[in-house]
Order: C-alpha cells, then sequence, then structure tokens
C-alpha cells in the first residue's frame, strides 16, 4: 500500500492527459490485406505503414539465436541483406538494428559529439529528437523545410555540422526539400543526414527513396530507414560509407546492448525486397492518386504529396470524434495527436496502402464525405 501512495503522482499526470484529450489508450486489432479487425468489428484499414502491400510471405521459422550480434545472434543471412540494402542506397556499407528508431538512436548518437552543431527539421520524427539529445551536440531547430532559416541557421558555431532531415514526413506527408538541403549544406561542409522511413521503398526509381527521387542519392552521408514501413517487415537499417559503419558496430549502443532481430525476419525481409515491388508501387500510386482526389472533391484542404494524408483538424477533443465517427461508420483512420503533432494541429492521419482495392477507396470516400459535414468546417 506504501508503495501505491508514492506512486500517486503517476494518477496526476494520467489525469491531466485524460482532462486535455490526450490520453492514449491501445486497441488491440488483427489486419488482413486491407481489413483491420477491432473489437470484432472489420473496418477498412487507413492506418497501415504497410505502404506496398506485398502479399504475405512464407518463411521457415528455425531454432532462434537469442544474442546480440557481436556475441552469437549474427546469422548469414544479416550478411546477405546488407549487401542489398547497402546496393539499394548506393552506399558501400549497411547496418540492420533491431527497429528503426534504434538505427537513429546508435547512428546519430555515434557520430556526432559534443561541440558539434546539430541543424535538425522543426518536425522531424521524435526518434531523431532523442537521438539529437543524446549526442550532446547544441541543436538549432529550423523552420519547416525552410531554406532560408536553415541557411541562417548553418551560420551557428560546430565543430562538425551536420543536417538531419526526414525524406517523407511522416505526419505530413510532404516531402523535405532535399535538394536545396544538399545545396545548402555542400557551401557549409555539414554532413547530411536523412531518414526516410517512409520513403524508402516507396517513391523514387526502383523505390530507391526520396533522395534518388530528387536525383540527389549521392550527396547523402548517411542515410536511416525502417524496414517495418514501405517493406512492410521489421527492423531498422543505417547505410553509409564503411567508416561509418565500422564505428557504429564498435560504438553505438542500441546495436551493441541489445539482441539481434531473429534471423527469419531478415530472411523475410530479404523476401519481400526481392519481391514484385514496382507492381506494387504501381497499385499503391493510383490508390494515392484516387484517394487524395476524392478527398479534395469533397472539401478536404489536403497538402500532402504522398501515401500519407493528413487531415488537419485542429481541436484534439473534436479529432477523436472525428476518428471514433469513422470507426463506427467502418474506416480505421487513426487521429494523431500532441506530443505527436503540436498542439492544437490534431489530425486523422491517412495512410494509403496498395492492399485497398478500388471499393475500398469508394466506400471509404463515402464516409469521409459523411463526416465532412459533421466534422470539417
Ligand atoms: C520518420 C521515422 N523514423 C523512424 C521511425 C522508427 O521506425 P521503426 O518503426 O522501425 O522503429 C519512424 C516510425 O514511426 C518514423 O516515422
Amino acid at each position: 500500500m506504501a508503495l501505491k501512495h508514492k506512486l500517486n503522482f503517476v494518477d496526476s499526470e494520467l489525469e491531466i492527459l485524460k482532462k486535455n484529450n490526450l490520453y492514449r489508450k491501445m486497441k488491440y486489432g488483427i489486419s488482413k490485406g486491407s481489413k483491420i479487425t477491432i473489437n470484432n468489428k472489420q473496418l477498412i484499414n487507413l492506418s497501415s505503414n504497410d505502404y506496398l502491400g506485398i502479399p504475405t510471405t512464407k518463411i521457415q521459422i528455425n531454432q532462434l539465436q537469442s544474442s546480440s550480434r557481436l556475441i552469437s545472434g549474427n546469422d548469414d543471412s544479416y550478411k546477405k541483406m546488407e549487401e542489398v540494402l547497402a546496393k539499394h542506397k548506393s552506399q558501400e556499407s549497411s547496418l540492420i538494428y533491431p527497429t528503426g528508431y534504434m538505427a537513429n538512436l546508435g547512428a546519430i548518437s555515434t557520430i556526432v559529439k559534443k561541440g558539434d552543431l546539430i541543424l535538425s527539421d522543426e518536425l522531424n520524427h521524435a526518434s531523431i529528437i532523442e537521438s539529437c539529445k543524446l549526442s550532446d551536440a547544441k541543436v538549432s531547430i529550423y523552420k519547416h523545410n525552410d531554406m532560408e532559416d536553415l541557411n541562417k541557421k548553418m551560420k551557428e558555431k560546430g565543430k562538425n555540422k551536420f543536417v538531419i532531415t526526414e525524406g517523407i514526413f511522416s505526419m505530413d506527408g510532404d516531402l523535405s526539400s532535399l535538394k536545396q538541403i544538399t545545396e545548402i549544406a555542400e557551401k557549409s561542409k555539414a554532413i547530411t543526414i536523412v531518414d526516410d522511413a517512409h520513403g524508402d521503398f516507396v517513391i523514387g526509381k526502383d523505390g530507391k527513396g526520396t533522395p534518388e527521387y530528387f536525383k540527389i542519392a549521392k550527396q547523402i552521408d548517411l542515410y536511416i530507414s525502417s524496414l517495418s514501413k514501405g517493406l512492410g517487415s521489421f527492423g531498422g537499417y543505417i547505410a553509409s560509407q564503411r567508416n561509418v559503419v565500422d564505428l557504429c558496430i564498435n560504438k553505438s549502443k542500441s546495436f551493441i546492448y541489445t539482441s539481434a532481430l531473429p534471423s527469419f525476419l531478415i530472411e523475410y525481409s530479404l523476401k519481400r525486397f526481392q519481391s514484385n515491388r514496382e507492381k506494387q508501387k504501381k497499385i499503391l500510386e493510383k490508390n494515392t492518386k484516387q484517394l487524395t482526389k476524392g478527398l479534395k472533391e469533397i472539401g478536404y484542404e489536403i497538402n500532402s504529396h504522398s501515401q500519407i494524408i493528413p487531415i488537419i483538424i485542429g481541436n484534439e477533443k473534436k479529432a477523436m470524434e472525428f476518428g471514433k465517427f469513422l470507426f463506427d461508420n467502418g474506416v480505421h483512420a487513426q487521429p494523431i495527436r500532441y506530443p505527436t503533432v503540436p498542439k492544437n494541429k490534431a489530425r486523422l492521419r491517412v495512410s494509403v496502402t496498395a492492399w485497398l482495392s478500388n471499393a475500398d477507396i469508394e466506400k471509404a470516400l463515402s464516409i469521409f464525405e459523411k463526416g465532412h459535414l459533421k466534422f470539417y468546417d
């Protein structure tokens, strides 16, 4: 009982979250194709990051090697997949981490040091923000995709300078101004880091990602990405020069002090990588066009240029009510609130996948049309 009393502040914190409509509760669901079943209710899934919707891959599950990669968890499948990923990014080398989040934490905190300057886009993902804090460098946040501000902040002092941006922004669906970023970085000899978790496998020639889309892939010094989004598998990776990868193997804590992903997941990723991704990419492009066009025709203001389509509501309570309305009518589109996005910028994050059929999209649009009158003015 005494222990409970000591933890009373936890209740106070939870109460504050509830009062501000920021309390999060997990739903349990089973996904299958374009649908997700939650509480026995089948819904059209517009909240999946399995963008390419590669048909299910069969793999064999052998005995797990439960160990870190530097001890005994380093199966041959890693070697093959890392070679494939390095080639995919036209880099010398690559390194797989258990998640994209851990890839950011590990790589950024390893190569950025105290005394350095990081220029980070204000809408960068939480894993980048945490990585910057871990590095002990000075962090200067530039306004979202604002090249004038980046140019200004680039003049601040730092031993080594780093620019860090997402490729496709995860909650806004817009593309970073990568071409200009690399030009500004080049002038100041700054190192360019791109977290392309949402662009990788999805855009650019052969799904090589956002830098390839802008034809500046060679100007990127360090790629960080996830295998858990476009590829629909699991894990994270970096791709860079051999010495950067070598230093990460030697120094990055989220690589060294954790167990390796089981090799069947690496084989799963490899099989999905080798599947007909081009076909899925075309379906995804078609679905994205259809859903974006339909939402605009209903009257929603859509500024995204990718498979991530946020419908900005603003007020957190209203966004939650809209999410519930969609749920009750058969669509799962998760409301996103602070701190994932700024306060009063709550939204429904609609993500398109190649799983969706024409009928799914038409049905979803008819529900969004009903919701427009009630929740969007
Ligand atoms: C931009 C960005 N980076 C990194 C991550 C983390 O990737 P993972 O899910 O593989 O940990 C995410 C996931 O949401 C993301 O949106």
